[in-house]
């Protein structure tokens, strides 16, 4: 309590900043942000404050007068919530015409639009898609990461949107789980170290005009559900689930992370959406997250039969706003939402000062980023969508992502001027396998998935020499000639609990392409798209050389600068690979009794005489 008081004490006469040496560590640029926001509470009537508190999925929003009239605060577009045509004129358009109708309240509080641009701003044509988290924590580079999402926030921030639902800073324990991919790795330390370099990328090193604001997610223990089954169940001491789940979200509230995403999973048996204790108590005063929580999709529908009870028991858990999916006649919509929130304060199961608390969080988000100075953003940063400096910072962390398990008789590097180098395997021009789920669709989908993006076997014809003749061969039919084979395999695109999978093992068609390969006689290098280490079985002592190579996204010409050794391979494993199937319940949270085919930060590179070509990305921000 005092030391809330006091910080805002301190806020109001500017001399946090000054205190940066007590353990106030200054979140805000705006010292007046949280002043400014008291003084607005203090006008708001009751419905404008229910109004901040509401998310509204843009699908749901069939009449977007509905922002004015409810007064809302944020509208997102979930996985598949695209406007038809998908470019980003048509994305600023969007955007703006729902801002406008916030700009007509009475107050004319601004709105934020929120979107999963948790590789890149991966719901709009032509955007770079970089890694998925699993293959940027192989990178172990947090500054590249931070450049990275400086990238992304100015291709979101291209389509007027302000606030992007990432970084996850899950701790995946367990590769079963659908969200592995969406993990920097299943250590806290290295996913906390990530995780608050994403944050700083998104927002800067303080929030302000040129923040996207993130959103860390999902608090907490997403990834230690049991047996890795999706929105599950947590099962471990308090001991262990804050070592393991909770501490990550130290680094990115140091950071000054504007808000976090609440999981839908339990902890021994307690829904996190209803969990005073850790959201208010824990996450609110004791590590001093000063931002606000916002519910994920739809996720307080999961606390019980009642709604109206499902929102009193979210909102005093510490939830500030709620995402709901749903319009007229689809279920607990919205204007249901307003109705029973109001009416629980009225009757006196909501406090106004738990309101009061919510809104004014909120709010004070919304002045530091400055957009009740500018609710619009910048049409030239529209311009940079997909732009060549964009591509070439997702380029570098396809290169640093790469892991090189095994490399027989130095079969790696390849030589530019081969005579004849196959290529097996359809992943090897598939753009949607390449980028995996969360890519246009919520799902992602195989095929050409989006304009702009470089598959590997495009790549691989930039990069030889002229007399070089690639056979491109998808089920490994034509490889009499072959000097060297490249073979693609992997997982098709998926999400969340589509992916949960109990069986790992690398699919038996994968396989027999790779045997197919090296029944040739010529060496065999592997390829591995995937959202997660899979059980390879004789796969890997099939293959001469083996590359995991996890989600790259669009920059397929960040793999052939490593195939080709322009850059040796620095990735390092950002979680154990199992031998087999048998290895895959982390959950217990203790060391896994046997020892992995691949210990975390594995990775092999080149001999030291490789010289690596050197590579100048044009830096983005002197
Ligand atoms: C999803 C995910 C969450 C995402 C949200 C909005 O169900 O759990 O990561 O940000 O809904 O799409």
């Amino acid at each position: 309590m005092y030391h809330h008081f006091f910080r805002q004490t301190l806020q109001s006469f500017g001399l946090v900043g000054l205190l940066a040496g007590f353990n106030f560590t200054p979140t805000y640029l705006h010292a007046s942000a949280s002043s400014d926001a008291d003084a607005l509470l203090a006008q708001m009537t009751l419905d404008e404050k229910i109004g901040q508190m509401v998310q509204v999925d843009s699908a749901a929003l069939k009449d977007k007068a509905d922002v004015r009239k409810y007064f809302l605060g944020s509208v997102l577009s979930g996985g598949g919530s695209d406007p038809a045509d998908n470019s980003p004129a048509t994305w600023k358009k969007l955007t703006d015409e729902f801002q406008a109708q916030a700009l007509q309240t009475r107050l004319k509080i601004p709105l934020l639009y929120g979107v999963d641009a948790v590789h890149g701003h991966n719901n709009i044509d032509g955007a770079v898609i970089f890694p998925h988290h699993i293959g940027l924590g192989a990178t172990h580079d947090a500054k590249l990461i931070e450049r990275a999402e400086r990238v992304a926030a100015e291709e979101v921030a291209g389509t007027g949107v302000r606030w992007a639902f990432a970084p996850c800073i899950a701790v995946a324990r367990d590769v079963r789980w659908g969200r592995t991919y969406e993990s920097f790795g299943s250590s806290p330390e290295l996913v906390g170290e990530l995780g608050a370099a994403a944050v700083r990328g998104l927002q800067g090193e303080v929030l302000g005009k040129n923040s996207v604001l993130a959103c860390a997610k999902h608090f907490a223990g997403d990834g230690g559900t049991t047996n890795g089954q999706d929105e599950g169940d947590t099962v471990c001491d308090e001991a262990t689930f804050r070592k393991m789940f909770v501490t990550p979200y130290e680094p990115s509230i140091k950071a000054g992370v504007g808000s976090i995403m609440v999981s839908f999973n339990s902890w021994n048996g307690v829904k996190m959406h209803g969990n005073k204790h850790l959201l208010t108590e824990v996450l609110k005063s004791e590590m001093g997250f000063q931002g606000f929580l916002v519910s994920d999709w739809a996720a307080i529908d999961q606390l019980g039969t009642n709604y109206q009870a499902d929102i009193e028991m979210s909102i005093n858990a510490g939830l500030d706003m709620i995402m709901i999916p749903a319009g007229p006649g689809e279920g607990h919509n919205y204007a249901e939402f307003i109705a029973d929130l109001k009416d629980s304060i009225t009757l006196g199961k909501i406090s106004p000062t738990r309101i009061d608390d919510a809104v004014r969080r909120i709010l004070t988000v919304k002045y530091q980023m400055g957009v009740f100075e500018n609710p619009w953003t910048d049409p030239a940063l529209t311009a940079k969508i997909g732009s060549p400096e964009h591509r070439a910072v997702a380029r570098e962390c396809v290169r640093e992502s790469l892991v090189l398990l095994k490399n027989e008789q130095q079969m790696l590097p390849l030589k530019k001027d081969l005579k004849h180098l196959a290529v097996v395997g359809s992943a090897a021009d598939d753009l949607g396998i390449q980028c995996g789920g969360w890519t246009i669709d919520w799902q992602g989908k195989v095929g050409n998935v989006m304009s702009g993006g470089t598959t590997l076997l495009a790549a691989l014809k930039k990069s030889v020499s002229t007399n070089t003749e690639i056979i491109y061969s998808p089920d490994g039919s034509d490889l009499k000639s072959a000097d060297a084979i490249i073979v693609v395999v992997g997982e098709p695109p998926y999400a969340e609990m589509k992916g949960d999978r109990a069986d790992l093992n690398l699919a038996a068609a994968d396989a027999d392409l790779i045997a197919k390969a090296k029944a040739t006689g010529a060496p065999v290098v592997t390829l591995l798209y995937s959202g997660r280490p899979l059980v390879l079985g004789k796969s890997l002592e099939t293959s001469d050389a083996f590359i995991a190579a996890w989600l790259p996204g669009t920059e397929g010409e960040g793999i052939t600068d490593v195939l080709f050794g322009d850059f040796k391979p620095a990735g390092k494993l950002p979680r154990p690979w199992p031998h087999d199937n048998s290895e895959l319940n982390c959950a217990a949270f203790a060391a896994p009794a046997t020892s992995p085919l691949f210990a975390s930060g594995f990775g092999l590179t080149y001999d030291a005489d490789m010289k690596p070509k050197e590579f100048k990305t044009a830096a983005l921000h002197e």
